[in-house]
């Protein structure tokens, strides 16, 4: 079992991405082979500061690393450091009607928002579905959005397969369904566009002020308040047992404290839950060399395999 995912290294990360894709990817480590990547190229389409590119690159790296990926497990790369992918995209690109792209929902909200039009952020999924297909991957563990891209990703390959013979592996997604959708600090999907994120290894000050900002409504001290609709519980829901939420649930309807108290008690456990990986990011940070070293030996593997696969494609569709 193949199980391949990436990131975009466009900023820092937060407790969505980390809920919503990065853990469900160092998990699957255990599970079958791992190919974990860092989609640089695709960061390009919002990140366009050579210097901020390079340090998001990095420090992407580096939580990886920080929060349990194995390099000895799994297959771990700069998507840059394997280009074979670009030729397989545009091999892809000829297969991609434009209307299936017309339809993206996240190139038409990421235009909404503000991020640049252009060919490469329309055709960002072609890219994606190179990134999977290179591999021969089964499993992609991705957060809910990005179920279109797959979506795609399956249908190219199918045309693909149906033209020149069956050579690409149709990949299945794999949504982890607890956490689908974090939401960020004002209840919508936490997303670092929205900027109602929680960003886990920010200062403890700036993660006390995320946490502090979170929307509640303004019942006060002694009134009881109603957890299903709470931001804060939801949140916590990501980190407590059930033992700890049975009396949270009790906290709110005791009428004896404020939302300030719970937010409180979602910055403690925030930072205990994290505090475990700081060591070993600080270690990292300060030996830049070896997370390279790591990041170098992967592309190395990653790219044996690439070229390998890439000649059976050339084959397939005469350029040999
Ligand atoms: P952002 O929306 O902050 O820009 P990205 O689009 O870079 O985040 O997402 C990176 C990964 O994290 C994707 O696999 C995405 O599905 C996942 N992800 C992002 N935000 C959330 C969220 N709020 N809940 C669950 N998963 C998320
Ligand atoms: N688009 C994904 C995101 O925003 C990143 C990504 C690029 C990816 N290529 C991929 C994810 C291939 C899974 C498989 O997070």
């Amino acid at each position: 079992m193949r199980i391949l995912s990436g990131i975009q290294p466009s900023g820092a990360m937060h407790i969505g991405n980390y809920f919503g894709a990065v853990k469900p990817i160092i998990s699957s480590q255990d599970s079958g082979e791992l190919f974990a990547f860092i989609a640089s190229y695709h960061a390009m389409t919002s990140v366009k500061d050579k210097d901020i590119l390079r340090q998001n690159i990095f420090d992407t790296a580096v939580n990886f690393l920080s929060l349990g990926l194995n390099p000895d497990k799994a297959i771990f790369y700069r998507q840059h450091d394997v280009p074979q992918v670009l030729e397989l995209y545009w091999i892809l690109s000829i297969l991609t009607p434009m209307a299936m792209l017309e339809r993206g929902h996240s190139y038409k909200d990421k235009v909404a928002k503000g991020i640049k039009s252009s060919h490469g952020l329309f055709s960002y999924p072609v890219l994606m579905a190179a990134d999977i297909l290179l591999f021969d991957a089964n499993i992609v563990p991705v957060g809910k959005d990005q179920t279109q891209h797959i979506e795609m990703c399956r249908d190219i390959a199918t045309t693909f397969n149906d033209r020149f013979g069956d050579i690409l592996t149709i990949p299945k997604i794999k949504i982890e369904q607890n956490t689908q959708t974090v939401i960020g600090t004002d209840g919508a999907k936490m997303s670092k566009s929205y900027n109602n994120t929680i960003n886990m290894f920010d200062t403890e000050k700036k993660l006390k002020k995320q946490i502090m900002n979170i929307k509640t409504d303004s019942k006060g001290i002694h009134e009881p308040k109603d957890y299903k609709t709470c931001s804060i519980y939801k949140l916590c829901e990501l980190f407590m047992s059930k033992n700890e939420l049975i009396q949270l649930q009790q906290r709110y309807i005791n009428k004896t404290e404020g939302y300030g108290h719970f937010k409180q008690t979602l910055y403690e456990i925030v930072q205990k839950y994290f505090a475990a990986y700081k060591n070993k990011r600080e270690h990292y940070l300060k030996n830049p060399d070896e997370v390279e070293h790591m990041l170098q030996s992967g592309a190395a593997k990653a790219k044996a395999k690439a070229t390998k696969k890439l000649e059976t494609i050339r084959q397939a569709v005469g350029l040999n």
